[in-house]
């Protein structure tokens, strides 16, 4: 039997049929999905990844969309959408600590908020930064120097074969912008993090001092945050801006001048603008330093051989 029939029959009535997917991207780009769910439970995911161990077709997880670029022709197959998993719970654990179990589908500012709220310090370097604690764990976010890792008592995953785990943080692999599990494709479900008890002064001051951080980029325009990582020992954005990236533009995309290392979608960005954009900063600063970029930004989809061809 086609896997879409397997789909139909087994899950028909909480899939999505042709789901624009450019509403759920902070970059407002790309087409939609074949199928999409939205599963509020983790058995639902794990029945799926289990029906996909016997019958494969072609699966996107995705969370906030605030790092990934949509193909304009859409995806195939299923997108599994875990913004549907977005408990929030605060355990005391003792001496001042507390730890915050999250679903996978919560987003950073609304952690962030509850936290502040309860006093509880920690997890402001993660300010002004979009999407989910899903794909917050899978890239590893942060700023320059701190990252999400850092906070991670526990993360608990589906597996590809359908096997709810519980992964120790310790037992991570976490480097700049890596997580060890993003090696396969799991899905994260649930993690615990750490915080401690403050008080609202000294979260305050690191707010401001994180934020402050963040000044000198694009603010209230569709960008899927910094598009580039940082080389070793580099700035990606320093080296865009000096090979004249700034202000380059296809269609409606544009290469930020306010910070070269940003793409924004100034009206109707469709993802081909993107790449072309994309393709040719990496171009640029390869000829001006002979660094090759790597995208940080996610390319869903099959037809963007470019990153592989270089
Ligand atoms: N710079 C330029 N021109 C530009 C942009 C930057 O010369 O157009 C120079 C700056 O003057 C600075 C250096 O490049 O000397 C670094 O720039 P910035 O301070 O803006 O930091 P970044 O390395 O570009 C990183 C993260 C951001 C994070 C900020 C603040 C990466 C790829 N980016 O930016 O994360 O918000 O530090 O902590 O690691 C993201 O990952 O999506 C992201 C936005």
């Amino acid at each position: 039997m086609q896997w879409s029939s397997v789909l139909e029959r087994e899950f028909g009535a909480v899939f999505h049929r042709n789901e624009e997917l450019g509403a759920y991207t902070t970059w407002k780009v790309g087409g939609a999905a074949e199928f999409f769910c939205c599963p509020k439970e983790e058995k639902l995911l794990a029945s799926i990844l289990k029906v996909r161990s016997k019958q494969e077709f072609p699966l996107w997880i995705f969370g906030g969309g605030s790092n990934v670029l949509i193909p304009d022709e859409g995806l195939e197959g299923l997108v599994l959408c875990t913004r549907g998993l977005d408990s929030v719970l605060f355990e005391e654990k003792g001496n001042g600590y507390v730890e915050c179990v999250l679903g996978a589908g919560v987003s950073l500012s609304h952690w962030l908020g509850e936290s502040c709220r309860k006093e509880l310090s920690g997890s402001e370097f993660l300010t002004g930064i979009p999407g989910t604690i899903g794909g917050a764990l899978m890239g590893n976010a942060g700023s320059r120097e701190r990252y999400i890792g850092e906070l991670v008592q526990w993360v608990e995953t589906v597996e590809p074969d359908g096997e709810r785990v519980r992964h120790e943080g310790k037992e991570i692999v976490w480097a700049y912008r890596f997580c060890g599990l993003s090696d396969s494709l799991r899905v994260i479900s649930r993690c615990g993090m750490l915080l401690r008890k403050s008080d609202r002064e000294t979260i305050r001051r690191n707010f401001l001092h994180y934020a402050n951080l963040r000044r000198g980029q694009p603010h209230n325009v569709r960008t899927a945050g910094c598009v580039f990582k940082n080389p070793p020992g580099e700035f990606a954005g320093k080296l865009l801006d000096r090979a004249g990236c700034k202000g380059m533009r296809c269609g409606d995309a544009v290469v930020s001048v306010r910070h070269a290392n940003f793409i924004e979608n100034r009206g109707n960005a469709r993802a081909a603008d993107i790449v072309t954009l994309v393709e040719e900063c990496r171009r640029r600063v390869y000829r001006a330093c002979g660094i090759l970029l790597e995208p940080e930004v996610r390319f869903l989809g099959d037809e963007w051989g470019f990153l592989e061809k270089d």
